[in-house]
């Protein structure tokens, strides 16, 4: 795999025109937020409940400390991350994200093609508005694909996109685990967004306010699922397509079912939103490569722990035997490199990349990349590593870790 291209020129100068002027992922939401029509603001940036998973997220990451060792490193080391045998320019990587074009149409492609460029693995949703192999072609080389649990008829169309996955070079499948419920945001329900998505009268008035949105959806057209165009009826309209996902998919894969996917699937097999070492524990002794280890960016319910302070319980529990990545909160390299720290071997990142998006379009994405890995980088010098293997033992107080023993109490 040849690595990023470094920027020249031009490219340098708009590089660090939005470094000075975003310097952090938070800099982003702000100007996705002016930028934004609301409901897709909403839509991209909203949790369960009043948001409480949302703020635990970012607060317990906050919380973690890490204790520098100075006279070790003269200047900032290069960094590197690797997943399963592939190396990536940093230990990050973009989360699944379902509809995504509801947030920024054309999402998928501006997302594909950073991550391609940067080098850091991309993670295409099932119910993404380009198809698994278009994706493929966009980013042939850092490409992960995440199922949702499709059930009907003995799991074919969940089958059956694990072999187009596999026709088209997917390095990586992910099964999402944690949503044997489906939920509702009310940030988004408050903002008109219908379920299953629809430009009506409402949501056009809103969209209005904002041209990027509006000449994004031009040049993308509306968000469809395209992956699953072929396992419905001909001619299916918008409306249609949502129910026949509503019919089609839902609840939590069990771990019978996991087993006939890692029997299909011969490469890396990943499971996504565990949150506790006795199903990591059962996933490794089934063969499960890798776990994100996440509580879905807090969308799903307000009162699970976040996934950093069940990370170095389940990091212990795995003893290595599979790859970690965690998601949920992660706004920065600071972020990224805590989560290193504590035992993942890369940190993911869902909303931020939205906010990118908002922000600023299609060259979000890369300047988002860019940020973390300067900060990853720049927290491995401050904290006087060369390796990750020495950030792993730096002293750290993490205040909310989940003990082996609290998992046990009834
Ligand atoms: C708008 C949106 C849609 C999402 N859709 C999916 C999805 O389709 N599948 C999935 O496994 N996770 C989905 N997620 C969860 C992300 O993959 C990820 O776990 C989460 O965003 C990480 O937290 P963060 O947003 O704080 O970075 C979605 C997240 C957002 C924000």
């Amino acid at each position: 795999m040849k690595g990023p291209q470094a920027p020249v020129g031009a490219d340098m100068e708009r590089k660090r025109a939005l470094h000075a002027r975003y310097p952090t992922a938070l800099d982003l939401r702000a100007r996705a937020r002016r930028r934004m029509p609301n409901f897709a603001f909403e839509y991209m940036d909203g949790g369960a409940g009043a948001g409480g998973g949302v703020d635990r997220n970012w607060s317990a990451l906050d919380h973690v400390e890490l204790v520098p060792r100075y006279g070790l490193v003269a200047k900032p080391p290069a960094v590197t991350g690797e997943l399963f045998g592939s190396v990536f320019s940093a230990p990050i990587g973009i989360s699944p994200i379902g509809g995504p074009g509801t947030a920024f149409p054309g999402a998928e492609t501006y997302l594909a093609k950073a991550a391609q460029a940067a080098r850091v693995p991309y993670t295409l949703g099932v119910l993404s508005g380009v198809t698994v192999e278009q994706a493929a072609e966009m980013a042939p080389d850092v490409l992960w694909f995440q199922l949702y649990r499709f059930a009907n008829n003995e799991h074919k169309i969940g089958l059956d996109l694990t072999r187009r996955a596999a026709a088209a070079g997917v390095r990586v499948l992910v099964l999402t685990i944690d949503t044997p419920i489906r939920t509702t945001r009310p940030r988004e329900v408050k903002s008109g967004i219908a379920n299953p998505f629809k430009l009506n009268m409402r949501l056009r008035m809103d969209a209005l306010s904002s041209p990027a949105w509006l000449t994004s959806l031009a040049r993308n057209g509306i968000p469809r699922f395209a992956s699953l165009t072929p396992y419905m009826p001909p001619n299916t309209n918008l409306d249609e397509s949502a129910a026949f996902i509503r019919r089609e998919s839902g609840g939590a894969f069990t771990w019978d079912e996991i087993a006939k996917y890692r029997e299909l699937w011969r490469g890396p097999l990943v499971l996504k939103g565990v949150l506790h070492p006795e199903d990591a524990e059962r996933a490794v002794a089934m063969g499960i490569d890798g776990l994100f280890v996440t509580n879905h960016g807090g969308r799903q319910i307000e009162g699970l722990p976040s996934s950093i302070d069940v990370l170095p319980a389940i990091a212990s529990a795995v003893g290595g035997k599979c790859a970690l990545i965690l998601d949920s909160g992660v706004r920065s390299g600071l972020d990224a490199a805590r989560a290193v720290s504590l035992g993942a071997d890369a940190a993911f990142v869902g909303k931020a990349f939205l906010w990118s998006l908002g922000a600023l379009g299609p060259e979000g994405p890369a300047h988002l990349i860019d940020l973390l890995t300067e900060e990853f980088r720049s927290t491995m010098g401050q904290l006087g590593c060369k390796t990750i293997a020495e950030l792993r033992s730096v002293p750290n107080r993490h205040p909310g870790k989940w003990t082996r023993e609290e998992f046990a109490r009834p």
